[in-house]
């Protein structure tokens, strides 16, 4: 254990379990919040600036936040140029980041001005939108098109601002490549999707190993 270490006993005597207080700091060498909820889909954002500069990166805290309307989001931990080509245009594109993209996704993270495109980059082909002018990642094996619904600054409980952004934003276009459909159904693990947790540079695969099948519990009658 480092010696920093801040956690005490939860003393509730029904778990081992070791607590700290978030505002003490948790003296671990990496955020355990972040290895604990994970893996976490990567959400690989593609957006155009106004002066047509297509831009690509990732971010890993990101989901899918609601189905009926399809709405996605994600933060940035300050003011990207991913959030401001957003503001400005209000429309992005979500790309899936998959094993075979893995570098490609990670070069794309590169801190770099705005007026280089991250496509360029990481080697990838920008492909057009057709509901939107939001740049498309072709080597992607699904797409999505969203328009902006709103950007809201982080804060935390007291409402005091974080630095942080948060970007929502509705799917109005969705681009799959057919080989993932299987009788019509989408397979999650053919796509073999990459999600982020554990410690610094850490990445996990979805394959067909990791599925199980369980229904919901039936309504009383
Ligand atoms: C796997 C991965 C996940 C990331 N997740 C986030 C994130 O959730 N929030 C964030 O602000 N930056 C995240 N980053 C860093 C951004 O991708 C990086 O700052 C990027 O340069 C931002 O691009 P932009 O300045 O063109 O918007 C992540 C990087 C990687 C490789």
């Amino acid at each position: 254990m480092p010696e920093a270490l801040v956690f005490g006993p939860c003393e509730d005597n029904l778990t081992d379990r070791r607590f700290y207080r978030v505002a003490d700091g948790h003296g671990l060498p990496h955020d355990p919040f972040k290895a604990i909820v994970g893996p976490r889909p990567i959400g690989w954002i593609s957006s155009r600036s106004l002066a047509g500069v297509a831009n690509l990166a990732p971010f890993s805290f990101f989901n899918a936040l609601s189905s009926n309307p399809p709405i996605i989001g994600f933060s940035s931990d300050g003011w990207k140029d991913t959030v401001q080509n957003i503001s400005e245009t209000r429309e992005f594109g979500w790309n899936l980041a998959t094993a075979s993209l893995a570098r490609a996704m990670n070069e794309s993270s590169a801190t770099v001005p705005p007026e280089v495109d991250e496509f360029d980059l990481a080697g990838l082909r920008p492909t057009e939108g057709l509901v939107t002018k939001a740049p498309l990642v072709a080597e992607a094996p699904v797409s999505f098109e969203c328009k902006l619904s709103e950007i809201v600054r982080v804060k935390d409980h007291q409402g005091a601002a974080s630095p942080n952004w948060l970007v929502i934003g509705e799917v109005v276009g969705v681009h799959i490549d057919p080989a993932f459909l299987v009788d019509g159904l989408y397979d999650t693990a053919a796509a073999a999707p990459i999600l982020r947790g554990g410690g610094p540079g850490d990445y996990f695969n979805v394959g067909p190993d990791q599925k199980f099948v369980m229904f919901r519990p039936k309504t009383p009658a």
